[in-house]
């Protein structure tokens, strides 16, 4: 019996057993469960004077966890919506390849610097390939189909940061940016919320096309609160990734980060609902074969 044990799984102390089978990840079944939790509180470092320029990055810290757990080293990791570089940084401290996109050359600068500044690692060389493109342009990247294990990003939320005026008020006041640009490709600028939405999903359309069948796809993102009403865009970028015809995302589950260590401020207090929204959704999909079936939309050209 204890023979059998030790072919199948290799016994890492504290850490738990490894299965030699495991066809996901390198993690031991006690660490599987741990992250297979729907929630999760996140309580990121300090940013850098580099990271906090950008009005809307996410911890390397949170996203390697997702990365440790979708890949295997040296897999390949793409990250359409690259802003700071957090997905860059978080595959090359661990042993994964990254490709990533970013439209606004100030932030691919930002990116550019921090993934220099990785220290090189002795046994491994993982590489990292950043592009300042449009992402509805990725498909012109000389990049191979089915080729990628994992996405994990973040797309701009619609129109948030433009509208979120108190905290864009203390941003501005410290010089700091309060959207990511101006430009009419930049796809925080746009007017419609369902036009905004349909980009989106063109962007994840050509991610589809790069990405290996079985491959997941993790979108953090939230609902949005804008003239006094709630967009559901979790929700609503959720079903609209699950009818793209042949390039449909299977949707899995989600995952909530609970940002514990944001302050509360006073929203509507005696007058009427306003809430705190101190969480975000993970959106987890994966590239299944068995959409083709399903799905009733016509597939994006
Ligand atoms: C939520 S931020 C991503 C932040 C990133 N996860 C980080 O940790 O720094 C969204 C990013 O999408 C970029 N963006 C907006 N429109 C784009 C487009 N058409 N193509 C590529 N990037 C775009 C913005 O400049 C911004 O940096």
């Amino acid at each position: 019996m204890k023979k059998k044990i030790e072919e199948k799984y290799l016994d890492l102390g504290e850490r738990g057993k490894l299965s030699k089978h495991n066809k996901l990840n390198e993690l031991t079944g006690k660490e599987w469960i741990k992250f297979s939790k729907s929630w999760f509180i996140h309580r990121p470092p300090r940013r850098k004077e580099d990271e906090v320029l950008h009005p809307a990055k996410f911890p390397e810290t949170l996203v390697s966890e997702f990365i440790r757990f979708f890949t295997k080293e040296g897999e390949w990791v793409i990250d359409p919506f690259l802003g700071t570089g957090s997905t860059a940084v978080a595959c090359l401290e661990i042993n994964r390849n990254c490709i990533g996109v970013e439209l606004l050359k100030k932030y691919y600068d930002v990116s550019k610097r921090r993934i220099d500044r990785v220290p090189a690692k002795l046994n491994s060389n993982p590489k990292a390939e950043l592009h300042n493109i449009d992402a509805l342009q990725l498909l012109t990247l000389p990049l191979e189909r089915n080729s990628i294990h994992y996405c994990i990003t973040s797309p701009p939320y619609w129109n948030q940061l433009e509208r979120n005026s108190i905290r864009q008020k203390n941003r501005k006041e410290k010089n700091l940016d309060t959207k990511y640009s101006g430009l009419g490709n930049d796809l925080g600028n746009f007017e419609s919320y369902n036009e905004f939405i349909e980009k989106v999903c063109l962007v994840f359309d050509q991610v589809f096309d790069l990405m290996k069948v079985n491959g997941y796809l993790t979108i953090i993102i939230n609902n949005i609160y804008f003239q006094s009403k709630l967009y559901p865009l979790a929700f609503d970028l959720a079903i609209a990734l699950t009818k793209r015809g042949t390039k449909s995302w299977t949707m899995k589950d989600e995952k909530i980060w609970l940002q514990d260590d944001k302050p509360l401020i006073a929203l509507g207090v005696n007058n009427a609902w306003v809430g705190n929204r101190h969480h975000q959704y993970c959106l987890i999909f994966r590239k299944e074969l068995t959409n083709e079936r399903n799905s009733t939309c016509p597939p994006h050209q």
